[in-house]
């Protein structure tokens, strides 16, 4: 399968990271290939709703944005990895979802496979309570087959990135695509 890696932390070995590595590893033991995205270190301007696209067609910014497009539309998965900014998305990797706007039909008629990564700090029981709403109405509007949610809360501190059962949920993850 073809695999979209998209992810949203300026931190490039931070924990959101950590986890879509072993993610990755894991799916490419299988055979997949992977188009890995980092939201932050591209050029991906904010949607400003001018609706010039018409849901469905060019963008008035011609920037990153367009080669995140066309490999999501010649994938068969997106992987969204985020940490926690304020219970949701970083805004890097919210920009990216909000510019979906101009191939939204589009991306909904394919019925990608998907799976989400989110690290936060926190380990309460609130801390992730906004994301997996967002995410489960994300999967059903996109009309995704979401093949797993990994929500590592507690899991803030870099240090410990290598040395916590989030790791292996991944890798696992991974394999399982
Ligand atoms: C702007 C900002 C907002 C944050 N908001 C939250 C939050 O709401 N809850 C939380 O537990 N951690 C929050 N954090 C901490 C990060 O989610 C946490 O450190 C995460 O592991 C960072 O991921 P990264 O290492 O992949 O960048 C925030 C950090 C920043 C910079």
């Amino acid at each position: 399968m073809k695999i979209v890696v998209l992810t949203g932390s300026p931190h490039k070995n931070g924990t959101s990271n950590t986890l879509v590595n072993e993610f990755i590893r894991g799916a490419e033991e299988n055979g997949h290939i992977i188009t890995r995205f980092d939201a932050p270190f591209l050029k991906i301007h904010p949607c400003i709703g001018c609706d010039h696209c018409g849901m469905d067609g060019p963008c008035i910014f011609n920037d990153d944005m367009s080669k995140i497009l066309d490999a999501i539309l010649d994938s068969d998965m997106v992987i969204f990895a985020t940490p926690i900014y304020y219970f949701g998305f970083s805004a890097q990797i919210k920009s990216v979802i909000d510019r979906f706007y101009s191939k939204n039909g589009k991306i909904q008629s394919k019925h990608l496979k998907s799976a989400f990564i989110a690290t936060a700090w926190n380990n309460d029981n609130m801390v992730m309570s906004g994301i997996k709403k967002h995410i489960e109405i994300l999967i059903d509007y996109l009309n995704l087959d979401n093949i797993g949610t990994l929500l590592a809360k507690g899991y803030g501190y870099k240090g410990a990135s290598t040395e916590n059962h989030y790791m292996k949920e991944a890798y696992n993850l991974g394999k399982r695509v």
